[in-house]
């Protein structure tokens, strides 16, 4: 049986992140994972090109059932220091809205870094690898039964992800790891994720599919602006995208189509100058979407001969498109899963089981979900390091 320091399971940001890391302090680090390429989902990240952090890394940028779990390994490894990392690596970047930094050639230079970061570290990634059985013994730490051999680690750092992208690998083992140990897992769903509709409201945006326009949504009480998306479902986007971490099944979302207009005064004055409604909207959005809209909800009269009150109603229908969405696409087109190992579980700060000593949880197998934006990958990197330093 082949002796290890460390073993990781899941060669993906997080993973790959600690076992340099790790061997760094010169642990012997090994990363195990069941895939046949590391880091997949690095590498379609951000459309091909990687949004691998943001300059502007807050803990409201994340969902957590303990929101003052994140606070300590986002402030020992701030954007910065992995925006440095890149730099060292002469990986070229850009800057795009809301501080969102993606590689100018591609995601794949992130995923060369993090190796290359490995074999300097000497830590070993295997990957094809398929765990069998992993046991506790005192004294010991953790004998992992696989594939390809049998291996005995004083830690075992679970990185091996959410739900969100099956057809990349992803699982549910380490919730299941998690359960074994007797910690408790905060129940999964999709996020990061389009939001689809049935019947008439399906037909309805299937017909505009394609568009694209900015919007202010509100949900649960939360409000992004972004583009939003539409698709042969329903509604995408990264305004949609931010809105579904928060969105519960059955409830509203809120749409302003005008988020910079005051449209019930925009309303009052085509009145008064007995100005077309119609070239009015295509003005604003498009020609498409103003006559689908106007086909969806028509004025039943002439705007000259509306009453202060039926302005008004309209202004809100377009400011305040109340919308109920049948469900969120699913894993399948999620890009992360929210839920996961319980916060109360683990130290925030080595990231370390309370449960199980030498049991270690990073990335997002933990109930910490960022917003769009590469916070996500931010609290891989962040989750990381910090456990790094402690196994
Ligand atoms: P990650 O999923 O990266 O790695 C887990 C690893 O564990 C995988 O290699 C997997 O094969 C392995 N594994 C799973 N089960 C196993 C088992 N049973 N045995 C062995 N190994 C196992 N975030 C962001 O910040 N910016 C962005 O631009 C994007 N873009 C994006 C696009 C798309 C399409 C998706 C699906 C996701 C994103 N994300 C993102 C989210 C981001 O990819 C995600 O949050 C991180 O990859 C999470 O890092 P982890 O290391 O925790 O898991």
């Amino acid at each position: 049986m082949q002796q290890y320091d460390v073993v990781i399971i899941g060669a993906g940001a997080a993973g790959l992140m600690c076992a340099a890391q790790a061997g760094y302090r010169g642990r012997q680090v090994l990363v195990l994972d069941h895939a046949p390429k590391a880091a997949a989902k690095i590498r379609i990240s951000g459309g091909g090109k990687c949004n691998f952090t943001n300059l502007n890394v807050k803990p409201e940028h994340y969902i957590t059932q303990n929101p003052h779990f994140v606070k300590s390994a986002l402030a020992r490894y701030p954007s910065s220091q992995f925006i440095e990392l890149v730099e060292r690596h002469a990986i070229d970047y850009e800057e795009r809205s809301h501080g969102q930094l993606f590689t100018m050639q591609g995601a794949g230079q992130i995923i060369q870094m993090l190796r290359q970061e490995c074999d300097w570290a000497e830590a070993k990634i295997q990957l094809n690898t398929h765990i069998h059985k992993l046991e506790a013994q005192a004294d010991v730490g953790f004998i992992i039964q696989t594939s390809e051999g049998d291996y005995m680690a004083q830690s075992l750092v679970v990185a091996s992800g959410g739900l969100a992208y099956p057809k990349l690998k992803a699982s549910d083992f380490g919730h299941r790891i998690a359960q074994k140990f007797g910690l408790n897992v905060m129940p999964s769903r999709p996020g990061l994720v389009p939001l689809v509709f049935k019947s008439s409201w399906k037909d309805w945006f299937s017909e505009l599919s394609g568009l694209s326009m900015e919007v202010e949504i509100r949900s649960a009480g939360h409000i992004f602006r972004e583009a939003m998306l539409v698709t042969h479902h329903g509604i995408s986007g990264p305004v949609v995208l931010q809105t579904s971490n928060y969105w519960q099944p059955g409830q509203p979302i809120e749409i302003n189509l005008l988020p910079d207009k005051d449209v019930l005064a925009e309303l009052k004055q085509l009145k008064s100058q007995s100005q077309s409604l119609n070239k009015w909207l295509s003005q604003l959005t498009t020609k498409r979407f103003s006559q689908a809209w106007l086909a969806k909800y028509p004025l039943d009269k002439p705007l000259a001969e509306c009453t202060d009150k039926e302005l008004e109603d309209y202004a809100l229908s377009l400011s305040q498109w109340r919308l109920y969405p049948e469900d969120t696409a699913g894993y399948d087109k999620a890009e992360v899963s929210l839920g996961g190992v319980d916060t109360n579980e683990v130290s925030s700060k080595t990231f370390e089981s309370y449960k199980q000593p030498g049991l270690y949880f990073i990335g997002e197998v933990l109930d910490v979900t960022g917003h769009l934006g590469g916070y996500n990958f931010q609290w891989a990197w962040a989750s990381a390091v910090a456990c790094a330093q402690a196994v």
